[in-house]
């Protein structure tokens, strides 16, 4: 048993950067004593983390921990929005900005905590005048603009838990989100700007709504201005409503565990798990670790990139910058338009300081090329972060290089949209950093690695990533279904209420972590078990080679054999073109790179150069499909793409090229 669970990990990344000293000097966090204070007594240790909050009243103990159900800061009451908003308004952030709006056509908009005050106050009586009651849920269906958070933090000052789906996803999913939260209202828009194309939302809602029975009303925000259906006594325009609503509507004194949001994530397999979190314990998770990762000061203007739509977005674009009381900027649209420079620009347009990002953006920037950031000027950053995946370490440094400066600490943070708040990360004025890996569990966190049985494995090798204790920001429940959540994430090591968080790690003889990726992304090649992800890793480490996608194909004698979906950066890709080299070339001299970094029991059997790879809309490589085409079956379920051309075009290539 013990020995099936331990991943086999070849590759080692030797290189360490340690922390500018002028970057030390300044830091927010530039002891290490925070590490051992939480240790000796973590409850503490939050206790006193909690106290950067506003409470209406105080708390009685801050953990009561019955497993797996957790209540953080019992009898504590507080607000998130008056938290993210009011107390900031008898300091001089009243006139400070809190949010940055670039709209892709180019607009912006600057709203200071004062704005933000009046919208919101006002938002929060139009959702009372519509007879949103505390405890109702609210769905939210908008693009990247500030009336996502608008809306948002009014359905926190009222006690309204928000279920936000993201604007990239259909009708359907929208439609089974609304009704497995039982929203009362929806909050959409007639469209958001995407490449220069329309998303039309509200047709999207229309037609999921016609299935959601216990939607009474839908606000409806202009955005894109085309023609769009309003269907009388349901639809209304926030507009309208806004310029009817009072300024000033008092944050509700909730209770500490009051639910504030709902938020659904897809498993590989299975329905959307609507996870639940929580006010006192996730608000304090989330601006403890903003403050401390992110460094954030008062002159910073922050950029984290995600989509509201994602955890990501809520705890890090919205409610963890807005409690600090930082300036949080939110982009609209796509990195690629006009230019694929967007975001440099955006960067040089609002001296943008601390940047934050996903490993799949910058492998796009990779493959665009280091002409767009070069011709920007990025001088005004002084910390990157990455989200969402492994970073493999050739994009950890080409990050670095161009477009931190060789200057800038790089946070590589590790956590899910279960765990609500960031848990393996480096702090970058202490932390010393080796690309690839989210280092070492912020203070107060209780990580390991683990084999089968859940005995921890010996440093060097992998096993599956848990967190053997609670922590404030983790998620409370499935909702509606504790049955689920108990099973998903709590009884995977019987006997012993540890979270499985699902990934593989291993930790390296300097206790670094380092991501394997999901377990089921593992391959098992004779008798061995590999990353995919260091497969990948090596393969994008090749000069040729932009983005790669590795899974295990059946093998008669092997188990399972290595296949490589590979795309080419563009120069790589009009050599080839140019005939100077042959697909079959450059697929060999894949192979024994990978054979040469790994070694031979990495080695692909089967690379296949492809200009797309299919992912979901959040980005993530889809390699169950991709498992589907290189064993020559029918394709899985695929409405989760973001584009489901690229897989279909995908198949017809690879069962039709000679072999
Ligand atoms: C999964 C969670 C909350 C982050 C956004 C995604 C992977 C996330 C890292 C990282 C390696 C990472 C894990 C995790 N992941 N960050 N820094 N290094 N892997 O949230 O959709 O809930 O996905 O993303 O596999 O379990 P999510």
């Amino acid at each position: 048993m013990a020995r099936e669970a331990t991943i086999n990990t070849l590759l080692e990344e030797e290189r360490i950067f340690h922390p500018p000293e002028d970057f030390v000097k300044q830091a927010n966090v530039n002891s290490q004593e925070l590490y051992a204070e939480a240790k000796a007594n973590p409850r503490l240790y939050w206790g006193m983390q909690a106290e950067r909050l506003d409470w209406f009243q105080k708390w009685d103990k801050v953990l009561e921990w019955n497993p797996p159900f957790a209540k953080w800061f019992v009898n504590g009451k507080l607000n998130v929005s008056y938290n993210c908003i009011d107390r900031h308004l008898c300091t001089w952030r009243r006139n400070k900005a809190a949010i940055i709006f670039e709209g892709e056509p180019g607009d912006s908009r600057v709203l200071t905590y004062w704005d933000l005050y009046r919208e919101v106050t006002q938002f929060a009586n139009v959702l009372k005048g519509l007879g949103v009651r505390t405890g109702d849920r609210v769905a939210i269906y908008l693009p990247m603009i500030p009336e996502l958070a608008i809306t948002m933090l009014a359905c926190a000052r009222i006690g309204a838990p928000h279920s936000i789906v993201f604007g990239g996803f259909s009708a359907e999913a929208l439609r089974d989100r609304i009704n497995d939260a039982g929203a009362k209202v929806l909050i959409t828009a007639d469209g958001g700007w995407r490449r220069g194309k329309v998303v039309p939302l509200k047709k999207n809602a229309d037609a999921a709504m016609t299935q959601t029975p216990t939607i009474e009303k839908a606000i409806v925000v202009r955005r894109t201005n085309q023609e769009i259906d309003m269907k009388q006594d349901r639809d209304v325009w926030y507009h309208e409503l806004m310029a009817k609503a009072p300024l000033g509507c008092p944050a509700e004194e909730l209770d500490s565990e009051h639910m504030l949001f709902i938020l659904y994530t897809s498993g590989t397999t299975g329905k959307p798990k609507g996870v639940v979190h929580t006010t006192g314990g996730y608000l304090v998770g989330i601006s403890t670790t903003h403050a401390m990762v992110f460094d954030v000061k008062d002159s910073d203007v922050y950029w984290c990139t995600a989509d509201i739509g994602w955890i990501t977005g809520h705890s890090y674009v919205v409610y963890g910058p807005l409690a600090n009381g930082a300036t949080t900027l939110i982009y609209e649209g796509a990195p690629d338009w006009p230019e694929p420079d967007r975001f440099w620009e955006i960067i040089e347009k609002f001296g943008v300081t601390i940047f934050y990002t996903a490993p799949t953006a910058i492998r796009a920037f990779m493959k665009w090329g280091r002409k767009w950031p070069s011709g920007r000027n990025l001088s005004t950053l002084r910390l990157l972060g990455t989200v969402g995946e492994p970073i493999n370490p050739e994009a950890w440094v080409w990050y670095y290089q161009n477009i931190g400066g060789s200057r800038c600490p790089i946070v590589d943070t590790w956590w899910q949209t279960e765990t609500g708040m960031i848990m393996i990360s480096p702090l970058p004025g202490i932390t010393p950093l080796k690309p690839g890996s989210a280092t070492v569990p912020l203070p107060g966190i209780d990580a390991d690695v683990v084999d089968a049985a859940g005995n921890p494995v010996p440093l060097g090798q992998g096993g599956f990533l848990v967190l053997k204790e609670p922590w404030p920001a983790m998620l409370r429940t499935i909702y509606g279904d504790d049955r689920r959540y108990i099973d998903t994430y709590w009884t995977r090591f019987p006997g012993k209420w540890t979270y499985f968080a699902g990934d593989g790690a291993k930790r390296d003889y300097h206790n670094y972590y380092w991501m394997l990726g999901r377990v089921d992304d593992v391959i098992n090649v004779a008798g061995h078990r590999l990353s995919t992800m260091e497969i990948e890793s090596s393969l994008v480490d090749h000069p040729s080679v932009a983005e790669s996608a590795v899974i295990g194909k059946n093998h008669e004698l092997k188990g399972q054999a290595v296949a490589a979906f590979v795309t080419l950066k563009a120069r790589a890709f009009s050599e080839l073109k140019s005939a100077k080299k042959s697909f079959k070339e450059i697929e060999g001299e894949l192979k024994a790179h990978v054979a040469k970094k790994i070694g031979a029991i990495a080695r692909p059997d089967d690379v296949f150069l492809t200009a797309e790879l299919p992912k979901t809309r959040s980005g993530k490589i889809m390699r169950r499909l991709l498992r589907d085409i290189a064993e020559g079956r029918i394709l899985g379920d695929t409405t989760t793409l973001a584009d489901p051309a690229v897989i279909a075009d995908l198949k017809q290539k690879y069962e039709s090229r000679e072999s």
